[in-house]
């Protein structure tokens, strides 16, 4: 099987030039202008961008959590993806305080092989680190190629690591040659503020999001980069969203330090004000919450600077009746909104179109640079000769309307209802294959991988 896109704008993190690519298998064989090639299918791509698959490594599929599962699966959530440019995903298996990490991944494998429609991977959340769990890290490095260590310094009770476990597992990772990531919020502050709210009779979605103010976020930022520094273990914050935490980012940058930064989509678009609008703001009840204006012109700037070096989501739908859960108590809420499918559009339209960011960045932070942190570049995250042929075609110009009506996601509502953006995935290829043209998708279930990954590249 072969297939040749013809006269497409190719757009790499470093490149941007017109050109055909020629497929043979699942991997890209050539790259040139007029390329003189027999091929089975012909895609003309003119005034189309041709770009690598998105790669969104921080997402949540089937997750039980908070008393419920996440409500989409690996057929609905890969598929879901595909349809906005995303090829390759992250999921984060959950550690069961008391059980084994290998007891989590037969767990996830059971919910996510021969069902996942798109590429994925897994992270592994440590949530119990004892001395079984470290003789585990260097059988998930080595022969799961899972690499990275995820870690929480919040949701006290169920999955936050405290400082001596966490110490302890970045020595033992970066032995093994992995890396950890965390959500840092510091967990006991957060857990003082609930408390104190609801003991006050403040049980409406606003209190979710005062109950996590910014140092919060911004204390447990500066913490991990100080353990980060002094084990020497590459490190990598996962949903990063304000100020206060980026700045603990910058001094850490100081030291030299390898310590990655994720923001998601909607800390750049969204802010607190839609937690005013009573139970409502339900919708966008997440951890870290909804910030301010200023902390998103601080993240696109961070961006910039090359401070923020992946947008991700941190996908973790929950349809509405779930979210009723929380309806006379706000930390009952299932913490977590719907992205997966947005996050490429989204990011265009309010990143590039907007004139925020270049589209060699925008491809940098949307794929390139979480394959190279996560360990799959040069497979995936870049067009080039020898890379799976991962592609998105995208009209930089068609103008649509987000709606929970249109979308693939299992989630009925969405959290952009009515924003009308520019820029549109028009076709998406997966090793080779077409995945999703004209609003269809060609591809079933099964057909996604499961990608194994080496250890963190600390040039990315
Ligand atoms: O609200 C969120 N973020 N839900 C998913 C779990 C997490 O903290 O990433
Ligand atoms: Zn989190
Ligand atoms: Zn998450």
């Amino acid at each position: 099987m072969s297939t040749l896109i013809k006269n497409g704008r190719i757009i790499t993190a470093t490149d941007d030039y017109v050109a055909d690519v020629f497929i043979e298998g699942e991997t890209i064989s050539a790259i040139g202008k007029n390329l003189n090639v027999n091929a089975s299918t012909v895609i003309d791509a003119a005034g189309l961008l041709v770009m690598p698959g998105g790669i969104d490594p921080h997402v949540h599929l089937a997750m039980p959590f908070m008393g419920t599962f996440s409500s989409d699966d690996y057929e609905t959530g890969t598929r879901a993806a595909l349809y906005g440019g995303t090829t390759t995903i992250i999921d984060f298996v959950l550690q069961t305080q008391g059980k084994s990490l290998q007891h989590a991944l037969d767990d996830w494998n059971s919910r996510a092989k021969g069902t996942a429609v798109g590429d994925y991977s897994f992270h592994i959340a440590v949530t119990d680190f004892n001395e079984d769990t470290k003789k585990e890290i260097k059988h998930f490095i080595e022969e799961e190629g899972i690499t990275s260590f995820k870690t929480f310094m919040a949701y006290k009770g169920a999955l936050m690591i405290d400082d001596r476990q966490m110490v302890g597992l970045m020595q033992e990772v970066k032995k093994q040659g992995g890396m950890v990531t965390v959500h840092a919020t510091n967990g006991d502050m957060i857990d003082f503020l609930v408390a104190k709210h609801k003991s006050e009779g403040k049980t409406a979605p606003l209190y979710h999001y005062l109950s996590q103010p910014e140092i919060t976020e911004a204390e447990a930022s500066s913490r991990f980069a100080d353990m980060i520094h002094y084990t020497g273990c590459p490190g990598y914050i996962v949903h990063l969203t304000c100020e206060g935490a980026l700045n603990a980012v910058r001094n850490a940058t100081r030291r030299n330090q390898h310590l990655f930064v994720e923001t998601c989509i909607q800390y750049l678009v969204l802010d607190a004000s839609l937690y005013e609008n009573d139970f409502e703001g339900a919708k966008w009840v997440m951890s870290p919450p909804l910030r301010e204006k200023k902390d998103q012109t601080t993240l696109w700037a961070g961006i910039n600077q090359g401070l923020v070096n992946v947008v991700a989501t941190d996908h973790c739908p929950f349809m509405w009746e779930q979210k009723l859960m929380g309806k006379d108590d706000f930390s009952k809420i299932p913490n977590g909104h719907p992205a997966i499918e947005n996050r490429m559009e989204l990011l265009f339209s309010e990143g590039v179109n907007k004139g925020k960011i270049s589209l060699n960045k925008y491809v940098e932070v949307a794929s390139t640079n979480a394959a190279k942190i996560f360990g799959m570049f040069p497979r995936k995250g870049t067009i080039a000769v020898g890379s799976d042929a991962d592609i998105v075609l995208f009209d930089p110009n068609e103008k649509h309307t987000l709606s929970a009506s249109k979308h693939h996601m299992n989630v009925d509502y969405s959290g952009y209802e009515g924003w009308e953006l520019t820029g549109k995935v028009k076709s998406v290829l997966l090793r080779g294959t077409v995945a999703i043209d004209d609003n269809k998708c060609l591809v079933d279930k099964g057909y996604g991988q499961f990608v194994k990954r080496k250890g963190p590249n600390s040039k990315a």
